[in-house]
């Protein structure tokens, strides 16, 4: 049977690093894996989409306008023209230099240095884009260590369908009117709403769990939350500042 990532009665929150550490560094780089390397965060989320000639790299926007010096769909760019952009002097000029990494860089970099991969297939994506991120996680082993995630339900029936092995969440910035049977469905092992998708109908953590699926809420960066969402059952959490929830945690 694959792992649940159901919390244990005593456990503390699962702490999942949104973008890396990113409310302290350029956010899906080197440098924000860094800081959340630094806060001891044993997953980090990145986004993974396909650049024109194929590649998966970890970028957010569509664009690469908000998060590079450069301009442009990342559909319309090849890694070549990706590879010389700066992605870390828009959040501070201590950052320049940063690159966006490929998700093989980005894979090298966990095994290397140790860490979990939160992978949201992000955009837009093929069945032939899915298997190539497949084939990065497994020339490396690093099946065991990555986590998908997706709003699109066909991006994980394509992963589903091509790496069995690998744990699916479902991300929701809305509750479906039936989470329990999308979970089955899709064969999830996490359903992972917004956390004011979440606040509509808090009874579903205890419904997932009845049918063994974890409910991870994001993205939630204050501790007023953390304890609502602790004392609601909830299994993880998606944050932007991951030091301060494994603090919170300790304390806890
Ligand atoms: O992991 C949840 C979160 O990453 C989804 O929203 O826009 O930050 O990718 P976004
Ligand atoms: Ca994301």
């Amino acid at each position: 049977a694959k792992e649940s990532f159901i919390r244990k009665t005593g456990d503390p929150l699962r702490v999942w690093a949104h973008r890396g550490g990113s409310s302290a560094a350029p956010e899906n780089t080197a440098a924000s894996d860094e800081v959340a390397r630094r806060a001891r965060a044993e997953w980090i989320e990145n986004d993974v989409q396909p650049t024109k000639d194929g590649v998966p790299v970890i970028l957010h926007d569509t664009s690469v306008d908000r998060t590079t010096d450069g301009t442009g769909a990342i559909r319309n760019l090849t890694l070549a023209e990706v590879a010389t952009m700066d992605a870390g002097s828009w959040f501070a000029p201590a950052f320049t230099g940063q690159r966006v990494p490929t998700l093989g860089q980005q894979l090298d970099g966990l095994k290397a240095r140790g860490g979990n991969l939160l992978l949201e297939v992000k955009g837009v994506h093929t069945r032939d884009s899915v298997a190539r991120i497949v084939t990065d996680i497994r020339s490396r082993n690093m099946s065991s260590r990555v986590f998908v995630q997706s709003f699109e339900p066909q991006h994980l029936r394509w992963m589903r369908e091509l790496a069995p092995e690998l744990p699916l969440g479902l991300l929701r910035s809305t509750l479906d009117p039936d989470p329990v049977a999308i979970a089955k469905d899709l064969e999830l092992s996490a359903y992972n709403p917004s956390d004011a998708a979440f606040q509509t109908r808090p009874g579903i953590a205890a419904e997932l769990h009845a049918a063994g699926v974890a409910i991870n809420v994001w993205t939630v960066d204050d501790a007023t939350r953390w304890n609502a969402l602790e004392k609601a059952g909830v299994d993880g959490i998606i944050t932007n500042r991951p030091a301060e929830l494994y603090g919170w945690n300790a304390a806890f």
